[in-house]
């Protein structure tokens, strides 16, 4: 019997949504910080995540890493709840995490530290040769413990520990923050070529023209309750959102026409 024609184009399929957070409450203690919050990202899709100073960004994506417990709502990947899970099997399931203040193994070495990503999900020498050349800083500094690297350095490490998951969804928190201009390009770059491997970026980021040039969907959040949302396409053309949610400052920094025609 003949076999099907493999197709050699890859299929993507729009409306797959890969993570799905709905209606969560989360609190601390006895105090509610994530109220019904509710966000969707799709393969290949980054989906910025705006609001002030304590509106509850970092809360949100500890709760889908298990971090923070939702008491009301659902967390799917594909269909599968990850909030009724142990969080250690979270990032099992393909869901990297770079935690604001890259929190990192200090005293292990930047070897050890990829090594527990590579162990998450069983991956392998190919994927760690791909995060070396990657970042090459860090085949350099492979045996330096990561307390003593410098912040930027740090941020790489935790980008590629994350990313030796291989994760279908990876939640970044502030990744730019306090980094100087080439490394955020790199970080930049890393993104955007995690895209075209259909991967689905959480992006949690202060600075905003950087978040509008490679962002597909803005949310915007506000004392723990989503508020908002729009295309970033929409949001260079009227920053009134990115005012009402972050402050006008930031929206006075868009440029309305990042791509000049001629
Ligand atoms: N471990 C904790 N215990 C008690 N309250 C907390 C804890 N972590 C955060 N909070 C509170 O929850 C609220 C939301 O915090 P969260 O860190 O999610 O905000 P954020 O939007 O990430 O802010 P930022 O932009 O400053 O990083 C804040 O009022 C904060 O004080
Ligand atoms: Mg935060």
């Amino acid at each position: 019997m003949k076999s099907a024609p493999i197709p050699m184009f890859k299929l993507r399929i729009w409306g797959d949504r890969v993570l799905e957070v709905s209606g969560i409450d989360c609190f601390y203690g006895d105090v509610q910080i994530l109220r019904g919050m509710s966000l969707s990202a799709k393969p290949g899709e980054i989906l910025c995540l705006l609001g002030r100073n304590g509106a509850g960004k970092t809360t949100t994506l500890k709760s889908i890493m298990g971090l923070v417990p939702a008491r009301a709502g659902s967390i799917t990947l594909d269909n599968e709840r990850l909030d009724t899970l142990p969080a250690h099997e979270v990032p099992k399931r393909g869901v990297g995490y770079v935690p604001q203040g890259r929190r990192l193994f200090a005293e292990m070495t930047v070897a050890e530290n990829i090594e527990v990503g590579l162990l998450t999900r069983s991956k392998g020498a190919e994927t760690r040769e791909r995060m070396l050349t990657l970042f090459p800083r860090l085949r350099d500094r492979y045996r330096q413990r990561a307390e003593t690297l410098s912040g930027g350095e740090q941020q790489m490490l935790a980008m590629a520990r994350a990313l030796c998951l291989e994760p279908r969804v990876l939640l970044l928190d502030e990744p730019t923050e306090g980094l100087q201009p080439s490394m955020i390009s790199l970080i930049r770059d890393v993104v955007v070529g995690l895209k075209e491997q259909d991967v689905a970026t959480i992006l949690v980021e202060q600075r905003i023209d950087a978040v509008l040039s490679i962002a597909d969907r803005v949310v915007f959040m506000e004392n723990g309750i989503r508020r908002d949302e729009a295309t970033a396409e929409a949001l260079r053309h009227d920053p009134s959102l990115i005012n009402r949610y972050v402050g006008v400052s930031q929206a006075a920094a868009i440029d309305p026409a990042p791509i000049s025609p001629t």
